[in-house]
């Protein structure tokens, strides 16, 4: 299905950027990707757009997932989702690199093209190397009929409406979304219950009115941001499910504030990155309620025994115990579907930190919206 996108109607109106706005309108446009796609009888979706039956889903062995920038962390998201409830290996790779390698292409691999403007080079090119090579390829994009778009062997829109702010925000959460979608209907044809299906539609359900909540927090998140942005350089730090999102809020932060800003796996920082932290370089860690919630608070206490400033975005039900942080408290939804509600106080943050600095917030130095050229 499409959307009739009217972008002359679309302007930033009251709102001070493009980015803000496109940041507020997460809530419609993320209930936007899942209409009519969720099924809550059969615990599963329903992507027509795929071209794919059954048989046609089930006789895929291996995923691996192409994108850019944002997009490629955004796919590693993807990734997870898909091995975790499909049971199928899955990876993502940046798209820029594929094609150079000379991959092997297997015909029992299903390929996913992952970007907001369909016209990304380096995306397209990663395309036309599966294709000529004989494997499927389909596409997660926001632009219909856009070149990607008429590359892949089907796909599934994005419906976030159009993107204007070169820092992505909207889209990205419709990726991590549409890839929730296509990693139930590959689970609910392999073994995952229907009882868990339907866990995870109702965890979809839920979504929209949740990331509502941590926009809602934004008068909390400023004086945050204010003082990330003080810095020269800074750690985004997370763990499995949580270091996607780790690099993505990096990537946002560099993108708009121009300071340094490095992704690590919390697990890694005793490995090297311990060495920088010190009072003038704040981390921002993905700690939220799972497993590894005892082991990321080990090294939180690592960190500031280092004085080194610490912002933790959390749940409600994590005790930091004496840690001193600041505390960015999201809602929980199911574990699985919990990466993207740790990203949205991160585009905030990358955001007031931008503002503060007085930058072109829309359109950041040295990059364009959409890269069409090698
Ligand atoms: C996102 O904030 C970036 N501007 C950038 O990394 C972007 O995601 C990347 O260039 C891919 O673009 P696409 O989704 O249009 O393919």
């Amino acid at each position: 299905s499409e959307v009739d996108i009217d972008a002359s109607a679309y302007d930033a109106g009251d709102h001070e950027s493009y980015m803000r706005k496109e940041i507020l309108e997460q809530p419609t446009t993320a209930q936007a990707v899942l209409r009519g796609r969720l099924d809550d009888r059969f615990g599963t979706a329903h992507l027509g757009g795929l071209d794919m039956d059954a048989r046609d889903l089930r006789a895929v062995r291996r995923v691996k997932i192409l994108g850019c920038g944002s997009a490629y962390y955004v796919g590693q998201m993807g990734a997870a989702l898909i091995e975790e409830l499909a049971r199928i290996p899955a990876d993502a790779e940046a798209a820029s690199e594929f094609r150079y390698r000379d991959p092997v292409i297997e015909p029992d691999t299903l390929y996913v093209a992952v970007s907001q403007s369909g016209e990304t080079i380096d995306t397209l090119l990663a395309v036309q190397e599966v294709r000529r090579k004989g494997g499927r390829c389909v596409g997660l994009v926001n632009v219909v009929g856009s070149a990607i778009a008429r590359e892949c062997d089907g796909g599934i829109y994005l419906h976030a409406g159009p993107e204007v702010a070169v820092a992505s925000t909207k889209a990205l959460t419709n990726m991590f979304l549409a890839f929730a979608l296509l990693a139930l209907q590959l689970g609910r044809v392999r073994d995952l219950s229907i009882a868990d299906g339907k866990r995870l539609v109702a965890g979809l359900e839920r979504l929209p009115a949740q990331i509502e909540e941590v926009l809602a927090i934004e008068d909390d998140l400023v004086e945050v941001a204010h003082s990330l942005a003080e810095a020269q350089s800074l750690f985004f730090i997370g763990r499995v499910r949580g270091f996607p999102v780790a690099r993505e809020g990096a990537q946002k932060f560099k993108e708009i504030s121009y300071r340094h800003a490095e992704a690590y796996q919390t697990s890694e920082l005793k490995h090297g990155p311990l060495a920088l932290i010190d009072p003038g370089v704040p981390t921002v860690a993905l700690v939220p309620h799972d497993e590894l919630t005892e082991r990321n608070i080990g090294a939180l206490h690592e960190i500031a025994a280092r004085s080194g400033p610490l912002v933790v975005v959390t749940h409600e039900e994590v005790d930091l115990g004496g840690i001193d942080a600041r505390r960015v408290v999201v809602p929980r939804n199911e574990p699985e579907l919990d990466p993207i509600l740790l990203t949205i106080p991160l585009q905030l943050l990358a955001y007031h930190a931008a503002q503060h600095l007085g930058h072109d917030i829309d359109k950041p130095r040295n990059l364009a919206k959409s890269v069409t050229v090698e």
